[in-house]
């Protein structure tokens, strides 16, 4: 049976520039995916252009990140999810002017989006810099939890790739502490330059840009699905 899911932070923030409100009922609208219909199989057909995988970015911000990647790998589909309207009409702007036939979009939870696909269809699921709930009352808000995991763990192929970066020690400690108690996910730190430096071809994102310009250093993990016929 699928699980309730729950949002936490805001979705609205300034209403939007005519131009993108237009975006936003046009472009988007074409975008967008709609979980009440059910994904396809296989779920590569979801996109314009012919791609040989699917990856889920989660939180995108304004989408720097996910457009870049778009750019860079055109033989991969990228579904982009963010409950940010703000964010959300940015970046429908910067793909209508890129014209990207390898992303697809949805507004809102990306717990939502995982109960969605189908098991064992994407390569790979990027969460950048996800709100870090600091406040010990509100950790049951972080994203990152057995619940989110498991669904994760399901969506993921054998040897699909999660990724995690956040300027939040405690987040990324938290992250570790969960990551590490599971079978199913193996970390792929061999030394500290690993989690130090940036994730290969890295463009960079608006909260890391903020996290450095206040001095806080980010931490960059990588976790591969374990092939569960192999644990
Ligand atoms: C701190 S911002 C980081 C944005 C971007 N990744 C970056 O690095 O610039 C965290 C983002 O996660 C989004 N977010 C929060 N809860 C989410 C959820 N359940 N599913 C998808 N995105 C979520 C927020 O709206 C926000 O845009």
């Amino acid at each position: 049976m699928r699980r309730r899911t729950y949002l936490y932070g805001r979705r609205i923030g300034k209403p939007l520039s005519p131009r993108r409100a237009k975006l936003m009922a046009t472009v988007f609208q074409t975008l967008a995916i709609d979980l009440r219909v059910p994904p396809p199989q296989p779920l590569t057909r979801l996109f314009v252009n012919p791609v040989d995988d699917v990856r889920l970015e989660i939180g995108f911000g304004a989408g720097e990140h996910l457009v870049a990647c778009a750019t860079r790998l055109p033989a991969s589909g990228f579904v982009g999810v963010e409950p940010f309207v703000e964010g959300m009409a940015a970046t429908v702007a910067a793909i209508d002017l890129a014209g990207h036939g390898n992303i697809r979009l949805f507004n809102g939870d990306a717990a939502d989006v995982l109960e969605w696909v189908p098991a064992a269809s994407l390569a790979e699921i990027d969460m950048l810099f996800p709100d870090p709930w600091p406040k010990r009352r509100h950790w049951k808000r972080r994203f990152v939890n057995s619940t989110n995991l498991d669904r994760i763990a399901r969506t993921l192929k054998p040897g699909g790739i999660f990724r995690f970066a956040s300027d939040s020690e405690d987040y990324v400690a938290w992250t570790l502490r969960h990551l590490l108690a599971r079978a199913d996910f193996g970390w792929t730190a061999e030394c500290a330059d690993d989690w130090r430096q940036p994730f290969p071809d890295w463009p960079g994102t608006r909260y890391e840009a903020k996290a450095r310009r206040a001095g806080r250093l980010p931490t960059f993990l990588t976790f591969d699905r374990k092939d569960d016929a192999a644990r």
